[in-house]
């Protein structure tokens, strides 16, 4: 998956270009620069990309996400609906505005079920959320109306979907915003970054202000330049920018390489009878990053997961005993272990996280696995893996528990 698996020339020309110059800031210095905007290079490349008018470039998918929901004017006693199968940067950014995560259900697509987010929907709801997890898309369709419904505004956490679309249109296009993630393990990578996507004029130059300390970028002289409000510094450096240049040249060609290794997997698992695969809501535009299925319990998953391990599988996720993506194990967000002071305010109105309950999304992801794909697989590569793998379950599926 990492796009640095295919590095090449391109990069290096592109760092080459922002290391002969010296101009490692994304802003000013228009003469030094010899014409090089690597920032803006690739946000004209995103906007284009994800058919979109507007997109800014940012430090990483985390600080697009805070950046975003500021820019709504989300902040304080407020609350942001999201899924609890999600990485952690999701909640952290709403925590850091200020406002209060709430989670609701996900469903086989391993995102938001629309229906519990309409019972999760109070009068303090400003946003809904959504995480296209694992390089494909929730029913985003069905969440957007949800929102038109309630003035709320959709924001499509993309981070692990550049490059996946839901009928047509690129994943992070579709609600009010969408944010991406260039970090060092995504299809195509900065090291780090990230990217806020709009097609609204206002949401963009409040996130372009919020995201350079409120520099309104009215005027070459940034000592000169207005600050309409208060912000964060959340710039993205041209030597990161540069990287993406090359990397999102190369994007459609990285889905396309996904897309023929998943499908040999897919294939040869799919005559195996107590295997299901994740429900995709528009196959077609699948980013194919990760190849998820749901075995028939959480202890087939459990003793799945470490067979195929143990045959040598790497980049197997058995999401429910992962610290990371699910709330099961998200001890700190229980405990509340804010490290600032900052957030005190907000510990009368967040949820008891450690009792709130999610039996459908238990129930989910207890049992399902995603096999991460690699761009680097030879063809041989992918056909002894999909022996290996597809022999790991059959076996696991025959062994009786052990009591
Ligand atoms: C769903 C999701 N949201 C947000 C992020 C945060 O992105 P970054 O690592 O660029 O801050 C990630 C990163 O993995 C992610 O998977």
């Amino acid at each position: 998956m990492p796009g640095f698996e295919l590095f090449d020339h391109a990069e290096r020309e592109q760092l080459q270009d922002v290391m002969d110059t010296g101009i490692l800031m994304r802003y000013g210095f228009n003469g030094l620069r010899k014409g090089h905007w690597k920032a803006k290079e690739m946000e004209a490349a995103i906007a284009r990309t994800a058919g979109v008018r507007h997109a800014l470039l940012l430090s990483s998918g985390t600080a697009a996400l805070t950046t975003a929901l500021a820019a709504m004017g989300v902040g304080a006693g407020d609350e942001v609906i999201l899924p609890p199968f999600t990485f952690v940067a999701s909640f952290e950014s709403i925590l850091a505005t200020g406002a209060v995560p709430v989670m609701a259900d996900i469903d086989d697509t391993l995102c938001l079920d629309p229906q519990a987010v309409r019972r999760a929907i109070t009068p303090r709801t400003k946003v809904v959320m959504p995480v296209h997890m694992c390089g494909a898309m929730a029913q985003v369709d069905e969440l957007l109306d949800i929102c038109r419904q309630h003035g709320l505004f959709l924001l499509e956490d993309a981070c692990q979907a550049f490059g996946a679309s839901f009928q047509g249109k690129m994943l992070g296009s579709i609600g009010d915003a969408g944010c991406y993630s260039f970090d060092f393990n995504k299809i195509i990578t900065c090291g780090e970054g990230g990217a806020v996507v709009t097609n609204d004029h206002t949401l963009l130059q409040r996130a372009d202000q919020y995201h350079d300390h409120g520099h309104d970028h009215t005027n070459d002289d940034r000592g000169a330049e207005g600050h309409p409000f208060i912000g964060y510094n959340y710039r993205i450096s041209e030597l990161h920018a540069a990287i993406g240049c090359a990397q999102i040249s190369k994007l459609a060609r990285f889905v396309d390489i996904h897309r023929k290794h998943k499908q040999t997997l897919k294939e040869s698992l799919a005559d195996l009878p107590d295997i299901a695969f994740r429900r995709l809501p528009d196959p077609d535009g699948d980013s194919a990053t990760f190849l998820s299925l749901f075995m028939p319990s959480e202890d087939l998953a459990r003793r799945a997961s470490n067979a195929l391990k143990k045959a040598g599988i790497d980049g197997v996720f058995h999401w429910y005993d992962n610290n990371w993506h699910y709330i099961r194990k998200w001890e700190h967000l229980k405990a509340r272990a804010f490290a600032h002071p900052l957030y005190k305010p907000l510990l009368d109105l967040l949820p008891d996280y450690a009792t709130v309950a999610f039996p459908q999304s238990d129930d989910i992801i207890a049992r399902t696995l995603s096999i991460a794909i690699k761009m680097g697989w030879s063809d041989d590569d992918v056909h002894r893996r999909a022996t290996t793998i597809k022999h790991s379950l059959q076996n696991t599926l025959r062994t009786p528990a052990s009591r």
